[in-house]
């Protein structure tokens, strides 16, 4: 099955657009949230836009032909926005700046912290629509956000590397050990949050 290319690379763009426009959108909430509140959540932002090959497997996996609509209906993360932080008490933090925007519409959230993946992957991920404009007013584009700790991305990296889209393949032993150390540094996110707590309370005395 081919794809039109020139329709395809019309499509493309408002995806890129969309991931520019969230993107300034993402750096504005977090501006004004610290300026509000003086704390700031955010660790840094990486962006992505999938790949026309990873796209195209996508769709080929869950069975859908290969055409624009399907991507525009069934692929969630042409847009991929990652919101990294460093302790996981952030983390709700950065879900309530996303929900009190008023452009941002939040289609899916999936919780792979509080139910962890069967590889041991935890994050929090929202599926959101952002308008984007055009000469015949706006588009809603999906877009996917991910949002984890400094652990948590140190975790889906290497595993991303070593086993992710492989799972059937690799070692066991391997799975196994990627599972056990997912959990590790889930208790090393937790004691980290109990360290920043006792010198928070310490300079709170202190001052
Ligand atoms: P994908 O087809 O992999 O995008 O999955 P999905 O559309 O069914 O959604 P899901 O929420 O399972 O995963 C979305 C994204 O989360 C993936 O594209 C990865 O970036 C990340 N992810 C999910 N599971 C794992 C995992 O086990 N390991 C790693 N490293 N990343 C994962
Ligand atoms: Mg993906």
């Amino acid at each position: 099955m081919k794809i039109d290319d020139e329709k395809y690379e019309n499509m493309m763009f408002y995806y890129k657009s969309a991931l520019r426009l969230l993107e300034t959108e993402l750096d504005t909430l977090i501006y004004e949230n610290k300026i509000k509140t003086g704390y700031n959540p955010v660790e840094h932002v990486k962006t992505r836009i999938k790949s026309k090959e990873s796209i195209f497997q996508k769709l080929k996996n869950k069975n859908y032909e290969i055409n624009c609509y399907n991507i525009i209906e069934y692929i969630y993360d042409v847009v991929g926005i990652r919101i990294i932080c460093a302790f996981i008490t952030d983390i709700p933090l950065i879900i309530d700046i996303i929900k009190n925007d008023k452009n941002i519409s939040i289609i899916k959230e999936k919780d792979y912290i509080k139910n962890p993946k069967a590889t041991g992957y935890r994050s929090y991920h929202l599926i959101v629509t952002f308008p984007v404009p055009t000469a015949n007013g706006t588009k809603d584009i999906k877009c996917e956000i991910q949002i984890r700790t400094l652990a948590m991305d140190f975790w889906a990296s290497i595993d991303h590397k070593i086993q992710y889209k492989f799972s059937n393949t690799i070692p066991k032993e391997v799975t196994n050990q990627l599972f056990k150390y997912s959990k590790n540094i889930s208790q090393i996110d937790q004691t980290m949050v109990e360290l920043n707590n006792i010198v928070n309370e310490y300079k709170e005395k202190a001052s």
